[in-house]
């Protein structure tokens, strides 16, 4: 037997970790869940006030270097910047959390049925959902390389852009105060997600950069209880998620715990993709 300590594969002590869309409902445990495991964590977001007051509570909470970064991934200056500061924080990067998902401010827009969607608003989530992760990618992929120690990429995706959404859950489902759907341009950015996360395993499985997907199904946010009980209905656990229930995937595809993992897909879905 080896000398390994199999709980100590999953530690990121001295390890350093960026989390876009680090603001959000699930990004707030991706970044606690990073710190609480000992890595030093940039919280990146379009809202930097709440990526500073979420790094000073998680600093002062679990005693690790915690810094936010306000961030439009859209935008290569923007995502430029913030990684130069990252390293110039950290030193270096080790694990990359591409997490960051743009809704939309106009609702009615995002929301519209798909014969009348228009391209301004497809072009506006396409280019946080997919250029987003390609732009962050890319600029932290560079830094891996040149660091030449390898590095971890793990993409979020989401349950809708490996199956198609059941129209039927929607009626009378409200969330946000309004009816609610999952337009085709989420679900296409995400499916982009997955082609995205298996295209680049390969290209730098040379450099020891491993690229992994998260899926996770239906998180309660807030939903209303018509919504949760035809979601729940398809979900072989009977229930949605709640959003601490996606750590656990992250931390084994940031970690050691996961090293010979690569190209793969977590789904954290309830059970719902086994039916
Ligand atoms: N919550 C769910 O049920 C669910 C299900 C499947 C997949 N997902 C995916 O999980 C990820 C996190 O989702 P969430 O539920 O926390 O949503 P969220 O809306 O709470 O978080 C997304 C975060 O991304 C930030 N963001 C938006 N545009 C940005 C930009 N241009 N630059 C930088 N940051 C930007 C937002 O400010 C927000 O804080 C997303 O990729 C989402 O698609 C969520």
């Amino acid at each position: 037997m080896s000398e390994i300590s199999y709980r100590g594969l999953f530690d990121l002590t001295g390890k350093t970790g960026i989390v876009t869309g680090g603001a959000g409902i699930l990004g707030q445990h991706f970044c606690a869940g990073l710190a609480e495991s000992g890595a030093r964590v940039a919280v990146v977001d379009v809202h930097e006030s709440k990526t500073i007051e979420l790094a000073q509570s998680l600093s002062r909470r679990y005693k690790v270097q915690v810094i936010g970064i306000g961030c439009d991934v859209s935008d290569p200056a923007s995502v430029q910047t913030m990684v130069t500061r990252v390293i110039s924080e950290f030193g270096e990067i080790n694990i990359l959390h591409n997490n960051a998902a743009g809704k939309s401010d106009d609702l009615e827009a995002f929301f519209a049925p798909f014969e009348e969607y228009s391209l301004d608003q497809w072009r506006k989530i396409m280019s946080v959902n997919l250029d987003g992760m390609y732009l962050v990618a890319q600029a932290v992929g560079k830094q891996m390389i040149a660091q030449g120690k390898g590095g971890s990429i793990i993409q979020t995706a989401s349950i809708y852009g490996m199956l198609a959404p059941d129209q039927r859950i929607y009626e009378g489902s409200f969330y946000l105060d309004r009816q609610i759907n999952t337009p085709a341009v989420y679900a296409a950015s995400k499916a982009g997600v997955i082609g995205l996360t298996k295209y680049l395993s390969t290209y730098w499985a040379n450099k020891e950069i491993r690229v992994n997907t998260l899926t996770p199904g239906g998180t309660e946010s807030g939903q209303n209880d018509e919504f949760k009980r035809r979601y729940s209905a398809r979900i072989p656990l009977n229930r949605m998620a709640d959003a601490y229930e996606m750590v656990g995937a992250l931390l084994y595809l940031a970690s050691d715990a996961s090293s010979y993992v690569t190209g793969q897909n977590i789904i954290v879905d309830g059970g719902l993709s086994a039916w």
